[in-house]
């Protein structure tokens, strides 16, 4: 036993190394040069204490602002022993720490010992963001992305593997990883997230950002999703951030440590953020309205988030449909779950879901709705288990009605034959093809006035999520996009159903819209849109590229839900976001995601 420990007293002397600097061990990479290396001699003033630990800021700070010159010593023991302030040498073990095999490891001093406090109520002066031109860069993330975090393939190289010198005025993920540890002040702050139920809430400062739009949040744009950004994680003190913060909120100026949490860059407070100030300013109701008339249809897009004859929201979506989107003619709906809800029951119908939605719509002062869907086969779909979500349409059967009603089953798939007519109406697209495993199917219609004059088709969507997504902050470079191949192929199958029917009748007025799960920059729907030859109705109607969202996720404002047109249909079409769920606090939304208005002409 005594020869033993002998032994390991004699390995550990030999790989110890002395008076070594922080910034030495943080280095101008990700992983520090000294992993798992003893180091002895660390002299460091004492920033911020947290339960498990503190950090130590370098009293001989370098000048390369690459490296960091503040790092986090862990274990509880040496807390008791330093206070803020104090100036202290110890020992201890450098290590690289992370939570999850997807997160970027963060440089930490394991096991100290030998804590000796040289002198004590030293002024402690954090950094200030945006100031000394401390600016983070506002577009790309990191070296690895190949120039876009969308791009493919992803996760084609790790930090941890690749390590690459950090370029600081370069890359997002480079500034904050060489701030790492480090005490910091961000001054001018706005929330550009809801906080979610820690009271984790993304925000800016004042310093210079991109993609900034009219509410106060950042707008994810092609190539731009903006690492200016950081989460505020929880205080060290203990205490709690307010959960019911929103979108453009005010805050106090606020201090804490730039560090690694949940996979992100964030800052860890002293104590608790302050609202100083909301928007009040609601959502205000669609100013496109149908006249009845072929000449203004108007088509509205929602994603109700896993609606049920129960949902809590039931009167409230209805409220939106009918008092924010006008009751728009046609109604597209995602994530409409079975009569059942999510009890696994074998119910696949909705006709209760719809009909009991239809009912609360006119009682909000809307049309009296007719609906039409396709059930599922039971437990196919994906989504919530048991809930069969599925694609449907809502219409005011005073101003269309499905042209020649033939619906399709579950699993007949509908054809165009010649003139454009479909085999099923409504009917689904491929529902066999391997595409829609575990996926809702699409539903197509073909729509005619009442007069039996003029008539247009609808393809409502819902892609395979993002789900198995890897943090934009994380260890894969360029992050994982979940499923992104799924909805690729997806996205395939519909524009070659699209290119048919357009090659059967040219002048087609097609509208394809719903829940794409992507953006409108990214592969999938690159290879829809080139494909099938429909338009972005965003980019049809010149909607500013930063008021272009639907969904409020992390840092960003951004668009999953789309609609596409053919040519046939852009001439007087107009579109509007109406922001009654990002714009509002978390307790307060009725879905993720905000609905959609458009308007068209489908006169013959
Ligand atoms: C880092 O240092 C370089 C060279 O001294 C300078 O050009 C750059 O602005 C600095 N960046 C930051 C974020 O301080
Ligand atoms: C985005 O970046 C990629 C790769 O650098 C480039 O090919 C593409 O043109 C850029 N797209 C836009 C819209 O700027
Ligand atoms: C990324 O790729 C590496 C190396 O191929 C692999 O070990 C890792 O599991 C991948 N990460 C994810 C999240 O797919
Ligand atoms: C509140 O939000 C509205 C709508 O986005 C915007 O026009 C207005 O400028 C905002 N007001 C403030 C004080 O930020
Ligand atoms: C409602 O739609 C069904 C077909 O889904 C149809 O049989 C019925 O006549 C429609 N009702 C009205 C009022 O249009």
């Amino acid at each position: 036993m005594r020869a033993f420990n002998s032994l390991c007293a004699v390995a550990l002397l030999a790989q110890t190394v002395w008076a070594v600097t922080i910034s030495e061990i943080t280095g101008d990479r990700y992983i520090s040069p000294y992993k798992g290396k003893r180091v002895s001699g660390l002299q460091g003033l004492v920033t911020a204490k947290s339960k498990s630990g503190f950090y130590l800021r370098s009293t001989d700070a370098d000048s390369d602002n690459r490296t960091s010159n503040s790092v986090y010593v862990y274990g509880s023991r040496g807390v008791s022993q330093v206070s803020v302030g104090d100036i202290v040498t110890l020992s201890g073990k450098v290590a690289e720490y992370r939570s999850s095999s997807s997160y970027v490891y963060s440089t930490e001093i394991e096991s100290p010992a030998d804590i000796n406090v040289l002198s004590s109520g030293n002024t402690v002066t954090p950094i200030v963001i945006g100031q000394n031109g401390r600016n983070p860069p506002t577009v790309q993330y990191s070296s690895l992305d190949n120039g876009d975090i969308f791009s493919l393939p992803s996760n084609s190289s790790e930090i941890s593997t690749a390590n690459p010198v950090l370029q600081p005025t370069q890359y997002g993920m480079d500034f904050w990883q060489s701030l790492s540890g480090e005490l910091a002040t961000l001054t001018g702050l706005t929330a550009i997230s809801k906080a979610n139920k820690y009271g984790d809430t993304w925000v800016i400062g004042d310093w210079p950002v991109t993609g900034l739009n009219d509410r106060g949040g950042l707008t994810m744009r092609a190539n731009d999703s903006n690492p200016e950004s950081i989460v505020i994680g929880s205080p060290l003190d203990g205490s709690s951030n307010p959960i019911d913060s929103k979108l453009g909120d005010t805050l106090e100026d606020i201090t804490g440590i730039i560090t690694q949490a949940y996979g992100f860059y964030a800052l860890l407070p002293l104590t608790s953020l302050k609202r100083t100030g909301s928007n009040s300013t609601a959502a205000t109701a669609t100013s496109l309205v149908s006249d009845g008339t072929c000449s203004a249809i108007t088509i509205g897009d929602y994603n109700v988030d896993n609606f049920s004859p129960d949902s809590p929201t039931m009167d409230g979506i209805a409220k939106h449909i009918a008092q924010y989107l006008k009751s728009p003619t046609v109604v597209f709906l995602q994530e409409i779950q079975d009569n059942s809800g999510s009890t696994d029951n074998g119910v696949v119908s909705a006709s209760l879901t719809l009909s009991k939605l239809a009912s609360a719509i006119k009682e909000q002062g809307g049309v009296a709705y007719n609906y039409t869907d396709i059930d599922p086969i039971n437990d196919m779909n994906g989504g919530e288990h048991g809930g069969n979500i599925r694609v449907a349409y809502l219409y005011d059967p005073s101003v269309v009605r499905l042209r020649n009603y033939n619906p399709g089953s579950s699993t007949d798939a509908t054809q165009v034959s010649s003139g454009g007519a479909l085999s099923y109406n409504p009917g689904l697209i491929e529902p066999g093809n391997k595409a829609w495993d575990d996926s809702r199917k699409p539903l197509v219609a073909e729509w005619e006035t009442l007069d039996g004059k003029n008539g247009f088709y609808t393809i409502n969507v819902h892609f395979t999520s993002k789900y198995d997504s890897t943090s934009l902050e994380g260890d894969p470079r360029p992050p994982v996009n979940g499923w992104v191949e799924t909805r690729v192929e997806q996205a395939r199958v519909v524009a070659k159903f699209v290119t048919t029917l357009l090659a059967e009748k040219s002048e087609a007025k097609i509208i394809t819209a719903g829940d794409f799960n992507e953006y409108v920059f990214v592969e999938p729907l690159e290879v829809f849109a080139s494909t099938s030859t429909l338009l972005d109705l965003e980019e049809v109607t010149g909607i500013p590229s930063t008021e272009r969202y639907t969904y409020l996720y992390n840092q960003n404002c951004e668009s999953l839900d789309h609609m596409y047109v053919s040519s046939a249909l852009t001439a007087g079409a107009s579109m509007e976001h109406i922001h009654v769920n990002t714009w509002v606090s978390r307790a307060d939304e009725l879905s993720d995601h905000d609905p959609t208005v458009a308007l068209f002409n489908v006169c013959e």
